[in-house]
């Protein structure tokens, strides 16, 4: 249960991930429901390392993401295939880290607090079904370590 999560605020970020990586996927374990997994995983990560917005969108279309379960203040409810950093995730396959934003063409800014973000497709089944959106109120905030650690807890989600 969430009451018995228990993640030092002290640490590193690494710490933190390692931390509670077994104590998400005890969480996940035996829940089918995806949206109930996305929202506790967003809850979770928000909780535990402050990243200022933190959510799921989904594909909805072939050409359109839609806003799911999110931690943060309001964000755009949708994304069309290739436009901005998530759409371009999904396009693209890959995953994006964007150290300013503002460099990035097409960003799409739902907050003008968001500098640096991170992006990850978000796999079920090898099928995209939508992509993980991170993002910080401070630049150069995402390197490799956050893309395999938040990889790590994707690839939880039953
Ligand atoms: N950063 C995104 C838009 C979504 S919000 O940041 C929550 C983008 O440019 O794709």
């Amino acid at each position: 249960m969430p009451d018995d999560l228990t993640v030092s605020k002290e640490g590193t970020r690494q710490e933190k991930y390692e931390s509670l990586i077994p104590q998400l996927d005890k969480l996940l374990y035996g829940e089918s429901n995806l949206i109930a997994n996305l929202a506790n995983t967003v809850a979770t990560l928000k909780e535990e390392i402050d990243f200022f917005w933190i959510g799921f969108y989904l594909v909805d279309s072939e050409d359109e993401l839609v806003l799911g379960p999110f931690q943060g203040p309001v964000a755009c409810t949708r994304i069309k295939k290739g436009k901005g950093v998530c759409g371009s995730s999904w396009q693209k396959e890959e995953v994006l880290i964007v150290p300013n934003v503002d460099e990035f063409p097409g960003h799409i800014a739902c907050s003008s607090a968001s500098k640096s973000e991170i992006v990850l497709p978000f796999k079920q089944n090898g099928k995209i079904i939508g992509i993980l959106d991170v993002d910080s109120n401070k630049f150069d905030d995402f390197d490799k370590t956050d893309q395999e650690y938040l990889q790590r807890i994707l690839n939880l989600i039953p």
